[in-house]
């Protein structure tokens, strides 16, 4: 029986979740929906679609879209993010007569960032409960006791990379230093064995499209066994850090009780364990190759920077606001409420584009110019707002920053070669090859 239905229940999950809502994207995309047609704008892997970003924010504090509610304005991205009326969560084909078959296939589900309990999956009062834990451990002045540890990885991997550029060899930034930087750090702050390490990082790779609409089924199949693989292992570590707790942030996680002595339970801690190491692979990778790729098209900025006239968290954050790794996030009501002065119906699935936000020219004089002098790029809403906002965004900035800072001291005059590929990924943006000499 098992035999026979895991397979349906699969084909089900990939047929409601990507070929249903892909199909309904590209309708509407030809009739003109500007929300499809960001989709599939992105799909491309081009440049963004800041003219469509500008269209969804000329049509007031939401488009209408034939799918979901999408907003590009700043104020109402914060508005809607911050709103107790609304939960996060996918947006799925799950409504009506969908609503029994889409329950069932998700019996089966493998855990993954957006499955509960991960906290990008679940809503008050579970998530203050989990969150409050998981921010005692990951505080600022544990990040900033990394920051050494990140100095000396950076440093390990820029002087070979610099020798290959000596020797006239391109060298893959993404490959040499924007990926293995920050798998290392978030390796070593789980805990996460070297000889793990890679296939890790396979899993995080395999996982990342997981957020994406419209994945083929084979696609979707290898992502859902990456998924389970990753799953089985978490399940592993989690048990041996129980037996064998180390010096790393994760061991103090396992440990952690709340004010009433509670603590995460086993799915609680693979579910974190899982986000933050997925997170911690698949964004920050895309801050650091996208800045790397900004600052060489503008030399003299970045000269400023290796100058010491403009710090270089200015760019970090600069370039969070122009080349986003994370586009887009969903939300749906939960009931029927107001957000931005517009009646919002339960149910409604709604789309903050995060990337929309960063342009929006209410906020930022000249939007679509790239300045690491800008004096409020750090309004940037890249991170997200209100009670998802990122937990790692201490991490990634100070990662971005020492990235930046080690790889331009040692080869300020970098180029970025021909050849440069973006990643397959929709809704995280980065490079895939970014050949630098
Ligand atoms: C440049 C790098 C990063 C970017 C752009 C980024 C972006 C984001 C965004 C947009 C969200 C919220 C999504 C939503 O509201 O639906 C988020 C949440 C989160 N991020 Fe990051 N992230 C980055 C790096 C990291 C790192 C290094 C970690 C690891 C510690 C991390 C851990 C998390 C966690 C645990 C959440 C869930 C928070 C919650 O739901 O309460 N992120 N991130």
């Amino acid at each position: 029986m098992t035999v026979l239905t895991a397979p349906v229940q699969q084909l089900t999950r990939w047929s409601l979740g990507h070929a249903v809502p892909a199909l309904a994207f590209r309708a509407r995309a030809r009739r003109g929906d500007l929300q499809a047609r960001v989709v599939g704008a992105t799909n491309s892997g081009g440049d963004l679609p800041t003219d469509l970003f500008d269209a969804i924010r000329e049509a007031g504090p939401f488009y209408r879209g034939g799918l979901a509610l999408a907003t590009s304005r700043h104020d109402v991205v914060r508005e809607v993010l911050a709103s107790p009326d609304v939960a996060a969560g996918r947006i799925a084909a799950t409504d009506g007569v969908l609503a029994r078959p889409a329950a069932w296939a998700d019996r089966r589900v493998p855990t993954g960032p957006l499955t509960p309990p991960s906290l990008l999956a679940i809503e008050p009062p579970d998530h203050t409960r989990m969150r409050k834990l998981v921010t005692r451990v990951f505080s600022v002045r544990a990040v900033e006791r990394l920051r050494e540890r990140t100095e000396e990885v950076a440093a390990e991997l820029v002087e070979p990379l610099a020798r290959r550029v000596e020797k006239d060899e391109p060298v893959n930034l993404v490959e040499a230093l924007a990926a293995p930087l920050p798998v290392t750090v978030i390796c070593e702050v789980l805990g996460v064995p070297e000889e793990d390490r890679e296939r890790v990082r396979h899993f995080g790779d395999m996982a990342a499209p997981s957020l994406d609409l419209g994945l083929s089924l084979q696609r979707f199949r290898e992502v859902e066994a990456a998924l389970r693989d990753f799953e089985r292992w978490l399940e592993a570590h989690v048990e041996r850090v129980r037996q064998d707790p180390g010096e790393d942030l994760f061991s103090q996680l396992v440990a952690a009780r709340d004010d009433d002595g509670g603590q995460l339970d086993d799915l609680e801690l693979k579910a974190t364990a899982g986000l933050v190491l997925a997170a911690g692979f698949e964004t920050t990778v895309n801050l650091i190759s996208n800045a790397v790729s900004l600052l060489a098209e503008h030399p003299e900025q970045r000269k400023a920077l290796v100058v010491g006239e403009v710090p270089w968290l200015a760019a970090v954050d600069e370039a969070l606001r122009f080349d986003p790794p994370v586009l887009l996030t969903a939300r749906t009501a939960v009931r029927d409420t107001e957000i931005a002065g517009t009646r919002v119906r339960e149910g409604s699935p709604m789309v903050a584009m995060l990337a929309g936000a960063n342009r929006d020219p209410e906020v930022f004089a000249e939007p679509n110019h790239f300045d690491v002098t800008r004096a409020n790029a750090a309004d940037h809403i890249s991170f997200s707002s209100g009670r998802h906002y990122c937990l790692g965004a201490a991490l990634a900035r100070m990662e971005g920053e020492v990235a930046l800072r080690t790889l331009h001291e040692r080869l300020p005059e970098l180029r970025v070669l021909p050849g440069a590929e973006r990643r397959e990924t929709r809704i995280l943006r980065g490079w895939a090859q970014l050949p630098v000499g």
